[in-house]
């Protein structure tokens, strides 16, 4: 990559794959990042989940901190009230921080107070401020975030698990998502995450995304380096569909 702000690197390999790690080898976290930097992933994806916002509780932090690693961390904080969290994510070291606004009174303080702080690898790389949708929220709450934000999130699982089914609906959602970054003139990255497979991960960059989440079809516990591969090779058919106007349905 030849870009130096986390924005720019991810316009530049857009559409990135960003790997979650919630069904990774956690005690061999290490190997298991190596693993993804030998695919050519560039992006890491951690589900941050409280225990409260999600019914389960993953991880803090220190965990963030912890990942040494040239991979842009994209941190998905699925926790609530995030307000007064989000400092310590960003000294632990994160590329990319989304919050839901679904879990913020006050999700534009929280991306206008994100504005003002710096990247903990590199201050010249920048923050990517996503927001993340849940699939029951309209995409309405959207515009009045939209000078605030880099990213825009559509999950297509509701948040909790990896290895959930992809709902149907979220195709419809990116597009409607798509319509609403380009009547807004803004530069703004559209992503999805949850429930992307081998089966249906060129069907999802067909749909002209930039950042595309996938966990479990990475981390099944065989062979994460092939499947990583595997999964962005299939962007790449994916997109080719796109270009030659033969998307598929
Ligand atoms: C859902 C998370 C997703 C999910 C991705 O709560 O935000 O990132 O774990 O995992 P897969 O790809 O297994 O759906
Ligand atoms: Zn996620």
């Amino acid at each position: 990559m030849t870009a130096s702000s986390a924005f720019d690197m991810l316009r530049e390999s857009s559409p990135a794959v960003s790997v979650g790690v919630l069904t990774a080898d956690l005690l061999s976290l290490g190997s298991e990042l190596a693993l993804l930097e030998r695919s050519g992933a560039k992006v890491v994806h951690v589900d941050v989940m409280d225990g409260c916002f999600c019914p389960m509780m993953t991880v803090g932090p220190p965990l963030i901190k912890a990942l040494k690693t040239p991979l842009l961390k994209d941190v998905h904080l699925m926790i609530n009230e995030p307000l007064n969290k989000v400092a310590d994510y960003v000294s632990a070291g994160a590329d990319i921080i989304t919050i839901h606004p679904e879990a913020c009174s006050h999700v534009h303080r929280v991306l206008q107070q994100m504005r003002m702080m710096k990247n903990a690898n590199d201050p010249e790389r920048g923050l990517v401020r996503g927001v993340a949708l849940n699939p029951g929220t309209p995409l309405e709450v959207l515009e009045p975030l939209l000078d605030e934000l880099e990213l825009i999130l559509i999950l297509a699982v509701n948040p909790g698990w990896g290895g959930q089914k992809f709902i149907a609906s979220a195709k419809g959602r990116v597009e409607k998502a798509k319509r609403m970054i380009a009547g807004s003139g803004r530069n703004i990255l559209l992503g999805v995450d949850g429930g992307i497979t081998r089966d249906n991960i060129a069907d999802v960059a067909a749909l002209g995304v930039d950042l595309i989440v996938t966990g479990s079809a990475v981390f099944d516990g065989k062979a994460a380096e092939t499947n990583a591969k595997f999964m962005l090779e299939a962007v790449k058919k994916g997109v080719g569909c796109q270009v030659s106007g033969v998307r598929r349905q």
